[in-house]
């Protein structure tokens, strides 16, 4: 049986200032799947992420999600299929003045499911999910006062608790140091193994990529000019390629 596409990307090009960074890509996400975007600072990673979830349109190509065209649907359409996606934000992306509790009371009050409960219960959610990312000590605190990795635990047990189809880690890895990192690449599997969403792991550490994905994609000059699993990857004949692999 064909696996099903979560995301299916048809010839996506992207220009600024007349400069082609997305220079006609194509590849699908599959259900279930840890799919790594492998490129260098300033590859595109970003750009084809935010036209993923249309915070940035495209100047041609197409891009299915969850089996509709986010170019032609509609904004009620669209809003639906973001609540399916949960993002991973390169600087975890907390509100400054609010406490980590704070953090993840503001996104569920708004959601649909979480919105029903009882307030002592929607409590209790989010307690649980700060303890699932061994955060529950610092519930109380403000973003300010917890290291990088931290604020990337509060925010991805942020957008765990709105059930994500989908997820898209931005960089999870970036900025950290090694152990943090691997505690960070830990996590994600973790994640998979718990939840079994489909995933988008943009990165251009190799270690990432290597721990927590089950298949690269390598971007370089606005193409994918590698696809593979890590272990097919470091034999490949580009130059390019293997750059990544002899760090
Ligand atoms: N909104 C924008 N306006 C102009 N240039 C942009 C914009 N967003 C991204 N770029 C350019 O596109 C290129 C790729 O950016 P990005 O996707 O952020 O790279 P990365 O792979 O590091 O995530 C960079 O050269 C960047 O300057
Ligand atoms: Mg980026």
């Amino acid at each position: 049986m064909e696996r099903e596409r979560i995301v299916h990307i048809t010839n996506l090009v992207k220009s600024f200032n007349g400069k082609r960074v997305i220079d006609g890509i194509s590849f699908s996400l599959y259900s279930g799947e840890n799919l790594v975007l492998l490129g260098k600072s300033g590859s595109g990673k970003s750009v084809i992420v935010k036209c993923i979830v249309r915070l940035m349109e495209p100047d041609s190509g197409m891009i299915q999600v969850f089996g509709q065209d986010i170019s032609t649907c509609r904004e009620s359409e669209l809003a639906a299929i973001r609540t399916r996606i949960g993002f991973l934000f390169q600087e975890g992306a907390l509100y400054d003045s609010m406490t980590i509790r704070e953090n993840l009371m503001f996104p569920a009050r708004r959601n649909a499911r979480l919105r029903k409960l009882p307030e002592k219960e929607l409590q209790e959610v989010v307690l649980q999910h700060l303890e699932s990312v061994g955060l529950s000590d610092a519930i109380d605190k403000m973003p300010a006062e917890l290291s990088g990795g931290m604020k990337k635990r509060a925010g991805l047990a942020r957008s765990l608790m709105l059930s994500p189809e989908m997820i898209i880690y931005d960089e999870p890895t970036t900025g950290l140091d090694p152990s943090t990192g691997d505690s960070i690449n830990q996590m994600i599997l973790k994640i998979r193994g718990e939840y079994n969403p489909s995933s988008i792991i943009i990165t251009h550490d190799i270690k990432c990529a290597k721990v927590t994905g089950d298949r690269m994609l390598v971007l370089h000059g606005g193409k994918i000019i590698a696809e593979g699993t890590f272990d097919e990857l470091k034999e490949h004949p580009d130059e390019e390629v293997l750059l990544f692999f002899n760090h």
